[in-house]
């Protein structure tokens, strides 16, 4: 028997914001006070109390790429950025694409008891783009989507197929959106900073025109799919004509895309090299606008975790990717809520209530999981890669000023992060 009262928070609701008490019992909500001892009492006064953030995008590394990241590093990095669910793609190795290394994700993330971890598998064997996986076979095995992502799916006809057999298993698609021949060898956005840089660029087209594709064969099909990591204006605008046509198609951004732009790159700092690249001004301020009128659902990470060997190179060679766990938050509330763009009750939409609507891993109104992510919303600190705990320190944001930080992670009604720095 397990006990918790949340005490005198600002509890986030769907669209409100309602100070009160949350009362806890065997990792689950009760849905009306009950008189009793807690055996643990959190004071969350001047705290805000958000539904547990729900990460649908993560590179946990594991296995295969342990000197990056493993379940157990990741999951502890995911809970000290407040995130009680994490996704994990399959571009692992093994590749994720059979029952097997989606059972084994799962024992692991159990040992690590740290987050729920929700593996996603490949739309294709080894992820290289020719022949669809056993979709139902993954899905039986515990998949919540199917992603090849890192990679697009660049036959469109293997795209058709998979979406026709996802359709018929009920499980969602997400989509990595690059043309690769468009992208060519770029490294960076295309234009202005790539030019000062002397770096090869990354035309908007490469993610626009297979963002085009994949709606037009949503559309034929009446197939659902979801867009990972959208960063330009043209992105946002194809889908939200999408949306008004009734497409069934959902996509997210990620912190660095509303947070930073390309001019960045003129530190030749590789951390800030990412797939999609950090792209202009106009374009962070049409991704603020597209979560603003609800166009993008969902904020996910795209944690991508690399070791300093894949970082500290030229920037041609340096590998992509952002550890994102554990700047999500503070990223967010300072870019969006504090810039006044949303309010907490859209912010828990963005990385709670819409993530797990998506993927259908609500757990229903009745029988509510206790995942709790309890924060301060006022405090200032600077951002410190060293005392990251995941293995990945790479962070464009090093030494930036945030407002925001995580103070608890309650997870099936159990703290698994008390933030001690005080
Ligand atoms: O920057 C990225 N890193 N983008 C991706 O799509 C893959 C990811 C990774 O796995 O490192
Ligand atoms: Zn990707």
């Amino acid at each position: 028997m397990n006990r918790m009262i949340i005490k005198n928070g600002f509890v986030v609701k769907d669209d409100a914001v309602i100070k009160g008490n949350i009362y806890i019992k065997d990792g689950m909500v009760l849905r009306e006070a009950e008189d009793f001892d807690a055996d643990e009492v959190i004071d969350a006064e001047g705290l805000y109390v958000f539904d547990g953030f729900v990460d649908m995008h993560v590179h946990l590394r594991e296995p295969g790429f342990e000197y990056k990241e493993d379940i157990l590093s990741g999951t502890k990095a995911a809970v000290k950025g407040g995130f009680t669910s994490v996704c994990c793609m399959p571009n692992t190795n093994p590749v994720c694409d059979n029952p097997s290394v989606i059972t084994y994700i799962k024992e692991k993330a159990m040992a690590a008891d740290n987050c729920r971890v929700y593996p996603i598998g490949a739309i294709t064997k080894g992820q290289k783009g020719a022949e669809i996986t056993e979709m139902f076979k993954l899905k039986r095995a515990g998949a919540v989507a199917l992603s090849d992502d890192g990679l697009p799916v660049l036959n469109g006809n293997i795209m058709r197929l998979a979406m026709e057999y996802a359709k018929t298993a009920d499980i969602l698609l997400i989509c990595h959106e690059e043309d690769k021949e468009i992208a060519a060898d770029g490294v960076v956005n295309e234009g202005y900073n790539a030019t000062i840089a002397g770096l090869r660029g990354i035309s908007r087209v490469a993610e626009e025109a297979m963002i085009a594709r994949d709606i037009l064969l949503s559309s034929a099909l009446d197939a659902r799919v979801h867009i990972a990591h959208i960063s330009t204006k043209g992105s946002v605008e194809l889908i939200r004509q999408a949306k008004r046509l009734g497409v069934k198609v959902t996509c997210e951004t990620c912190p660095h895309y509303f947070s930073a732009n390309d001019s960045l790159i003129l530190s030749f700092d590789t951390n800030t090299k990412v797939n999609p690249p950090l792209r202009t001004e106009a374009d962070r301020l049409a991704i603020i606008d597209g979560i603003k009128d609800g166009t993008i659902d969902v904020v996910a990470t795209d944690h991508a975790p690399h070791h300093t060997n894949d970082k500290f190179v030229e920037y041609n060679y340096a590998a992509n990717g952002i550890s994102g766990l554990e700047t999500a938050f503070a990223l967010a509330n300072t870019y969006l809520v504090k810039s006044r763009a949303i309010d907490y009750p859209r912010l828990n939409r963005l990385m709670s209530v819409n993530p797990k609507k998506i993927l259908g891993i609500s757990g229903g109104e009745k029988e509510r999981y206790a995942d709790f992510t309890i924060v301060d919303t006022e405090k200032k600190y600077r951002i410190d890669a060293k005392k990251f705990v995941s293995k990945g320190k790479n962070t464009p944001f090093n030494g930036l000023e945030v407002q925001g930080s995580v103070e608890y992670t309650v997870v099936g009604g159990k703290i698994k992060y008390k933030n001690d720095n005080k």
